[in-house]
């Protein structure tokens, strides 16, 4: 029977070994022994490798030696650093995400956009007696901070939403009806509250605001402050045109604008101007005064002296033109041409009618047919063009001779090819008096402006028929 004493005594040897062993492999880094054999490592320089390098590092900083905190150890070695490198890096942005209960159910925005950051970093050189022994980096300083990112991942339901724009959209168009800048503004994006003094300025603003709006939303462009959610489309009555309102969502405020009101507006349809009646302009010389549009009455333009043979009156921009239409037919040839009548009142042209009405009854026309006949010639008073002031009859002969004189006939030639240069436009050509409803009159001019004279007249409207100027006029639209 072994004794006890023999049993226990290996084991606890062993025991006391094993133990012994786990110990000095616990305190080997920080143990004498390994000391000196890193020491007698640095001394020799017989780290070789990166990793090696990085043991170094520890013997001689402690844990980790980008902190500052730590102390060299010297261990009785000569130990130098020199920065042999500076030089850039990223610091890397981080995102967080978060709920917002105002932005569209399951879409999401960012805000702000991150970026990374960049430090300044040195890399040193260590040398321990004279050998290289090791780098590391060295953060100096922060050159930009990372900007963190959050991601919103919105909440609102769709539906509800929709209906908060629609009422928006609604107390829009109040503001707008009653120029209530203020509220307006609360609806717009910044840089749209200039664009409200012209959205006032509309004259048919309250027909463009007569129609039905929809709201649909559908996530569009994000940019850094703005992304787009939708649109509310605008539908008139009796237009096909339909307009199309971008709608915002602030991301900074957590608001919603709508963009670009006054394009939207301006291409809706403008609100159709009658066909026929007393004109309610107030400065009318763009007017299509015609057998169906009459002036009012009440209509006297500011005229002045032509300053031109024949004399008259005209409105100032009128007698400029007719200046320069005179210098020039006389530059070309033209030695006799006068003004033969010019501005003429309401009752100017009452007076003048009714004289045409009763020669006419005079060659036996009934009253009906006399005023049919006259009409063909002569405007009833509040349609003629001479109400305006823009308006004059050129003759090419000394008084008395008629417009039918062939006399003239070189001053309507020159008037057909040169008027136009001038601002002056030949109200009743050749071939009109189907839409006219007056003969030709190659002596009555009437001034529009060199840029509209200009453009009619290349498109034809001395040679192609059913392109007159009332029509221009008309479309224009500029009274
Ligand atoms: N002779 C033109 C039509 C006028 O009376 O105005
Ligand atoms: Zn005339």
């Amino acid at each position: 029977m072994m004794k006890l004493r023999e049993v226990l005594l290996p084991i606890l040897i062993g025991i006391a070994t094993i133990g012994s062993l786990g110990m000095f492999l616990w305190e080997w880094p920080t143990s004498p022994l390994h000391k000196g054999i890193a020491w007698h490592q640095l001394r020799t320089g017989s780290f070789a490798s990166v990793e090696n390098g990085q043991h170094a590092l520890t013997l001689l900083y402690g844990e980790a030696p980008n902190q500052t905190a730590l102390q060299k150890k010297s261990l009785g070695l000569t130990i130098t650093e020199t920065i042999v490198e500076t030089k850039e890096v990223a610091l890397p942005f981080t995102v967080e995400t978060s709920t917002d209960p105002t932005f569209p159910a399951e879409w999401e925005y960012t805000f702000p956009a991150g970026h990374d950051g960049f430090a300044e970093v040195e890399v040193r050189e260590v040398q321990v007696n004279g050998k290289i022994t090791a780098y590391y980096d060295h953060s100096t300083r922060i050159l930009t901070a990372p900007l963190h990112e959050k991601r919103f991942i919105g909440e609102k339901v769709h539906a509800e939403l929709t209906k908060q724009l629609t009422d928006n959209w609604n107390s829009l168009k109040t503001a707008l009806s009653k120029k209530q800048q203020n509220t307006a503004e609360s609806f717009l994006l910044a840089t749209d509250f200039g664009t409200l003094a012209s959205i006032f300025k509309i004259s048919d603003l309250a027909y463009r605001l007569e129609h039905t709006a929809s709201v649909s939303l559908a996530l569009g462009e994000e940019s850094e402050f703005l992304i787009q959610i939708g649109t509310v489309t605008l539908q008139q009555k009796n237009c096909t045109t339909k307009a199309t309102i971008p709608l915002y969502y602030l991301k900074d405020q957590q608001q919603y604008r709508l963009g670009n009101v006054l394009t939207a507006l301006q291409s809706l349809c403008a609100k159709p101007k009658p066909t026929s009646g007393v004109l309610s302009c107030k400065n009318c010389w763009l007017a299509p005064v015609s057998k169906n549009f009459a002036l009012p009455s009440s209509y006297i333009p500011y005229v002045v002296a032509t300053g031109v043979t024949g004399g008259g009156y005209v409105t100032p921009d009128t007698r400029t033109a007719l200046q320069k239409l005179f210098a020039d037919a006389k530059a070309n040839g033209i030695s006799v041409m006068r003004v033969s009548s010019s501005y003429r009142s309401y009752t100017t042209q009452q007076s003048l009618f009714n004289s045409y009405v009763n020669n006419e009854r005079k060659k036996g026309l009934t009253y009906e047919q006399a005023v049919v006949k006259a009409n063909t010639y002569s405007a009833k008073p509040g349609h003629s063009e001479h109400q305006l002031g823009t308006t004059v009859d050129i003759m090419g002969c000394n008084y008395p001779c008629n417009f039918y004189d062939s006399k003239n006939t070189p001053v309507y030639t020159y008037l057909h090819n040169n008027a136009h240069k001038f601002g002056l436009i030949i109200s009743y050509p050749n071939g009109s008096e189907p839409y006219t409803g007056y003969t030709y009159e190659p002596w009555h001019i009437r001034y529009i402006g060199v840029t509209r004279a200009q453009e009619l007249y290349n498109r034809g409207y001395l040679t192609k028929t059913g392109y007159y100027l009332q029509q221009y006029l008309s479309e224009k639209g500029e009274y």
